[in-house]
């Protein structure tokens, strides 16, 4: 058992991540700001998991607060997920983005460094990948990034890298695909403020009757079906992937890994397995290109097989039905989970 340190655990894959190190045994801190995530999450993880949460509300960004967090804990390892994520906000809102999320990180490892504490997990993104030519997507491919967020996530793991030649610094670096589901107990899932830019919760508020119909960006790409392929990973899988991926830094074995299932759904064929699941033909429509978008993005997961013994295990009905159970529970305000 260790100690762990979950930055941004009250989010999407934080708070999955937070179950699945609870169940793998370890004892786990969240810090989050509640800046982008609802605080109604810690009940839910307390139901879940059967115990109280350990939560200190704060900021990564709050030096004083991480100096007093690391002298009344004894950490073990740190998983980062701390940071903002939306591509399209971080175009219009670029100083934002390097401030959060790689400021965020320099002040996470400014702290770590002060009590000693060398091992981390980072939430890094495929984008990193910038527009690939080549498919499926292995970790030695060039990078680059097409947009503010993953510059900064792309200089994140380049101040990974360079830290560790001056300090024993043993990162773990996970580059995520597009994570999509819920946790099957319908308490905590993915919770977009706003309209979702997202695919998967768009169609879950279109289910839900809160937005009329789906509107396809693009039907005309170089797919069999003309709309885009992506490598959609149950969260679940996801954060089973980081217990995984902790556990090997606890044994001193830095990596950086895709974790993806290898296996590209269209936009289409998302579309059919959540009207399958929802028992109804969900209305959509084909719309233009967004700009931005490529073709097709997918992992070749070997690597995260060999280092971590990692495969995803959850299908596309999975995650379609997990989402649909998350998004109904929610909407009724969670009277009828036990
Ligand atoms: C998937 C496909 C859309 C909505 C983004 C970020 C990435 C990562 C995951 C942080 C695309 C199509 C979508 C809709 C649609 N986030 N779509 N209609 O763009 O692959 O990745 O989220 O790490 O950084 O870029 O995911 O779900 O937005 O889109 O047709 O209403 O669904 O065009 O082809 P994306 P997405």
């Amino acid at each position: 058992m260790a100690r762990i340190l979950l930055t941004g655990g009250a989010g999407y894959i934080g708070s999955h991540t937070y179950v699945a190190l609870c169940e793998a045994g370890h004892a786990v801190t969240i810090l989050d700001d509640f800046s982008n995530s609802d605080p109604g999450v810690i009940a839910r993880l307390a139901r879940i998991t059967g115990a109280e949460v350990d939560l200190v509300r704060g900021s990564v960004l709050d030096r004083a607060a991480l100096d007093r967090l690391f002298a009344e804990r004894a950490i073990d390892g740190v998983v980062h997920f701390a940071a903002r994520k939306a591509v399209g906000e971080s175009v219009a809102r670029p100083l934002d983005y390097f401030e959060t999320n790689i400021g965020g990180l320099t002040t996470l490892m400014q702290a770590m460094r002060a009590a000693g504490v060398w091992r981390i997990v980072f939430s890094s993104t495929a984008t990193v990948y910038g527009e690939p030519e080549v498919f499926p997507l292995t970790e030695d491919m060039p990078l680059s990034h097409t947009s503010p967020y993953a510059f900064t996530k792309l200089t994140c793991e380049r101040i990974l890298e360079q830290a560790a030649a001056s300090d024993p610094w043993v990162p773990g670096v996970l580059r995520y695909f597009n994570p999509v589901g819920a946790h099957p107990s319908g308490l905590i899932g993915e919770d977009p403020r706003g309209i979702p830019d997202n695919l998967m919760p768009y169609i879950a508020k279109v289910a839900l009757g809160e937005l009329e119909r789906l509107t396809v960006h693009g039907n005309d790409y170089d797919t069999p079906d003309g709309t885009c392929w992506r490598d959609y990973i149950h969260v679940m899988d996801l954060a089973r992937a980081h217990v995984l991926s902790l556990n090997r830094l606890l044994e001193g074995e830095a990596h950086v890994l895709n974790i993806g299932t290898g296996r590209p759904v269209s936009v289409l064929e998302m579309h059919r397995a959540y009207s399958d699941v929802v028992g109804r033909e969900l209305p959509h429509v084909i719309g233009p290109r967004r700009p931005g978008d490529v073709p097709r993005l997918y992992a070749d997961p070997t690597r995260a097989r060999a280092a971590l013994g990692f495969e995803a295990e959850f299908g596309l009905e999975e995650m379609c039905r997990t989402s649909w159970d998350w998004v109904r529970a929610q909407s009724e305000g969670w009277r009828f989970n036990s």
